[in-house]
């Protein structure tokens, strides 16, 4: 099935075009992939970079209140971990990194700016790099400058921007462009192709007051997925398939705004299409889930955030006539620190500061929303958020059921258990009732045609 000639596969493409079959927004170009067929071949995936420029901000009342309205991400070090991220690569040698989207902080130009020159690093290293937007990357009304006091809008960037400064990216060696949105059809190796789909709506959010968190593929992108397929069939290439939103739901109860609307429809699209494997970001949840029909499976594996806790990445291994095998790592923070020489406190000792950044955060964001609901002593309160707190460090690294039964024993833990079912309750048990206990690694074997 992997015995291909490299030559029938160019013209078959030059063909295609010439019979006009394919969209005017297709390349005119001969692909020819650099990993020839029968290869093995490795994707890293870093997923929601989220790079914030230290030109956006100063330190002051506003950048504080910012980053301690947060989720745990660390922003005043993206630019320490994206460049550790890339010592990493510099050490491993992947063969491809996949970024599904989130990009940037909240879309600043700046931000974008300095991810490009990070990018461009990475392809001077000869590892070609894919991306897509994410929910934050383009138009975002929250670009902001922060300066003592005062925070100040500032430029994010359109699509046609997006599009111009990550052509080298992705853009420019695709294999067709889907004329709906800014998705594509990469084709970085003979056997396996990438399927890059943009889920982000950001057409309105120039005229909203914060930007759109959901996503969906939009009708047109739905037919041009369709033409994809048909395409990598013909050229007995597997698809990989990219997007920034989750595929199906990663959580019972955290879903809305985080699973693109048509997500039954995408999924019957992708087992029709022989799709098995779907890499995703956004929720910032390291979790993987999986649909199946009849024979077939799609599975959708969500890599967690790479600047939180625990600040790691996908690595998807392809084994000819074999399968996919997925695991994560934790970037080298130590390496990258040693070789620069930093002093820094808070990335000497990165591991301790990551996870301790982490637990404060996810420990004040459940104690408000107790407070709001006025239903708990603040005892009570303060034990239910350090339960939730602890185990959101492990749930968030992959971890569940039996691995999160630590927390059994606490105080928080039961004062949950025996009371009335509300949000913080049913996600908490959500954790111990899930299909995998590590999410952190999974053996796809390649269906048989
Ligand atoms: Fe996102």
């Amino acid at each position: 099935m992997y015995k291909k000639n490299i030559f029938f596969f160019s013209i078959f493409i030059v063909i295609s075009l010439l019979i006009g079959g394919c969209d005017k927004n297709m390349p005119r170009q001969i692909i020819n992939p650099k990993i020839r067929t029968g290869e093995e071949i490795t994707f890293f995936i870093a997923a929601d970079p989220h790079h914030l420029s230290k030109s956006t901000y100063t330190e002051g009342k506003a950048f504080e209140w910012f980053l301690n309205s947060g989720d745990g991400k660390l922003l005043t070090y993206t630019d320490e971990i994206i460049d550790a991220f890339i010592l990493d690569i510099k050490v491993k040698k992947p063969d491809v990194l996949i970024i599904p989207g989130d990009l940037t902080c909240n879309g600043e130009r700046e931000s974008h700016l300095e991810m490009v020159e990070k990018l461009k690093k990475i392809e001077g290293l000869g590892v070609p790099v894919y991306v897509i937007p994410g929910n934050h990357d383009i138009d975002n009304p929250w670009a902001r400058h922060y300066t003592g006091d005062e925070m100040i809008r500032i430029d994010s960037i359109s699509p046609d921007e997006f599009l111009e400064l990550y052509s080298p990216f992705g853009y420019d060696e695709a294999i067709y462009r889907d004329k709906d949105s800014l998705s594509y059809l990469a084709a970085p190796s003979e056997d396996v192709w990438l399927l890059m789909v943009d889920t982000a709506r950001y057409n309105r959010n120039k005229v909203r007051t914060a930007p759109e968190m959901g996503g969906e593929v939009k009708e047109g992108t739905l037919e041009w997925i369709r033409e994809c397929c048909q395409l990598a069939k013909e050229n007995e290439a597997e698809i990989i398939a990219v997007m920034h939103h989750s595929l199906m739901n990663h959580s019972e109860v955290v879903y809305e705004n985080y699973t693109i609307d048509n997500s039954q429809e995408v999924v019957n699209l992708f087992l029709e299409c022989g799709i098995q494997v779907t890499l995703s970001g956004h929720i910032h949840l390291q979790d993987i889930k999986s649909y199946g029909k009849g024979e077939d499976t799609v599975y959708d594996i969500a890599t967690s955030c790479l600047v939180s806790y625990p600040n790691q990445y996908g690595i998807l291994e392809f084994f000819p006539n074999n399968g996919y095998r997925y695991s994560t790592d934790r970037i080298n923070m130590e390496r990258y620190v040693k070789e620069n020489n930093i002093r820094d406190e808070n990335l000497v000792n990165f591991k301790d500061y990551t996870r301790d950044f982490f637990y404060r955060r996810s420990y004040d964001k459940y104690y408000d929303s107790l407070l709001e609901m006025s239903r708990f002593s603040d005892d009570e309160m303060k034990a239910i958020s350090s339960t939730v707190a602890s185990l959101n460090l492990k749930y968030f690294a992959g971890f569940r059921n039996e691995n999160m039964e630590g927390a059994f024993n606490t105080e928080g833990f039961n004062i949950l258990l025996n009371t009335a079912p509300f949000f913080v309750r049913s996600y908490v048990l959500s954790m111990f009732d899930d299909k995998y206990t590590d999410n952190n690694r999974i053996f796809v074997p390649l269906r048989w045609e």
